[in-house]
């Protein structure tokens, strides 16, 4: 008999607050899809020792101390940091104390542990998933080009199309944080599949949906409900969308079933210009000049099954018996 095996190893790209935390999680809970799962922080929400450490303790919560975490870079490629400290608190993960992680990130940088995992695995079983500012990966392909034809895709969270940005009129956060490091994402990868604000807008938490979370198991139910409660709380209250997006996690879902979706080829081209336009991504949705499609758009969402597919994930994590709900209680008055 001839025997296959073929890996599948996803780098997660990630500045955790609660939606990269409840996307990685995902992954991690997915491992018959997903043989290895490596997080890469970047600073992002917060600053890069905050999302670090939001990451160990989210993985030291669910007990995945199995799981490399990497430090990656502090700041943007060219300008200063802007944090979305507005939406998640000072330090990226608020509403919640979690124990201070005893597990430490590992000694390389997220961007030579990119190149060295890519380099260093059979072609097509690497997929880079974004969900924050592009800085790592732009800074690995410049440093080895020669990664980009190994690597099986790159998908990230970020951009607005049709929708209004989140940050700035034109741009979304990921993006607007570091257009430069986008711009090189964007003209170096023969095709990025792109899930903007324009999907992700669908994708939305509901009081019903909220409460859902509080069905998982303990201690990881309670805790995503109270972080959630907090860090949604900011953009219930922005949109009239009758609650708040679940952005990150719409990149695992992919992942694991694309038919949620729907997609179109398309040429994108980042705004770096200092101006009203930074951070804006500009889709060419009628083909007017041309350009090579360089985006796979992510433009719609099924968000029933979008959920269904949150949840399953979280399911699989086990009951902790050493943990119980009243250990888990808000920073802030409910
Ligand atoms: C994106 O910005 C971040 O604040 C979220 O984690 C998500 O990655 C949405 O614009
Ligand atoms: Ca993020």
């Amino acid at each position: 008999m001839n025997w296959i095996y073929m890996k599948n190893i996803l780098i997660i790209d990630t500045d955790p607050s609660i939606d990269d935390a409840i996307a990685f999680l995902m992954a991690i809970a997915r491992h018959d899809l997903f043989d290895k799962v490596i997080i890469n922080t970047t600073a992002g929400n917060s600053t890069i020792t905050n999302v670090t450490n939001n990451a160990l303790k989210i993985l030291e919560l669910v007990e995945a101390r199995h799981i490399i975490v990497n430090r990656g870079a502090s700041a943007p490629l060219v300008k200063a940091h802007i944090l979305a400290d507005h939406v998640y608190g000072k330090m990226g993960l608020d509403g919640l104390d979690l124990p201070n992680p005893s597990m430490a990130a590992s000694l390389q940088s997220s961007y030579d542990c990119l190149i060295d995992t890519v380099v260093q695995n059979p072609p097509g079983t690497v997929t880079i998933c974004c969900l924050a500012p592009l800085t790592n990966v732009a800074i690995a392909i410049k440093k080895r080009p020669d990664i980009i034809h190994k690597i099986k895709k790159i998908i990230i969270m970020g951009g607005a199309f049709s929708e209004a940005g989140n940050i700035t009129p034109a741009a979304e956060f990921n993006i607007y944080v570091d257009p430069e490091a986008a711009q090189i994402v964007f003209t170096s990868f023969p095709e990025v599949v792109c899930i903007p604000l324009d999907c992700t807008h669908k994708a939305i938490i509901t009081k019903d949906i909220l409460e859902r979370f509080r069905s998982v198991s303990q201690p990881l139910g309670n805790a995503l409900y109270i972080l959630l409660k907090y860090a949604k709380a900011y953009d219930t209250k922005k949109y009239n969308f009758g609650g708040a997006p679940l952005h990150d996690p719409t990149v695992i879902a992919y992942l694991i079933d694309k038919n949620i979706f729907s997609t179109k080829k398309v040429s994108v081209k980042v705004d770096a210009r200092n101006g009203l336009t930074r951070g804006a991504t500009i889709v060419d949705k009628y083909n007017n000049k041309k350009y090579q499609n360089n985006v796979l758009l992510v433009d719609g969402i099924d968000d029933s099954r979008y959920f269904d597919v949150v949840f399953e994930c979280l399911a699989r994590y086990p009951l902790n018996q050493h943990h119980h709900n009243d250990e888990c209680s808000p920073t802030y008055h409910e």
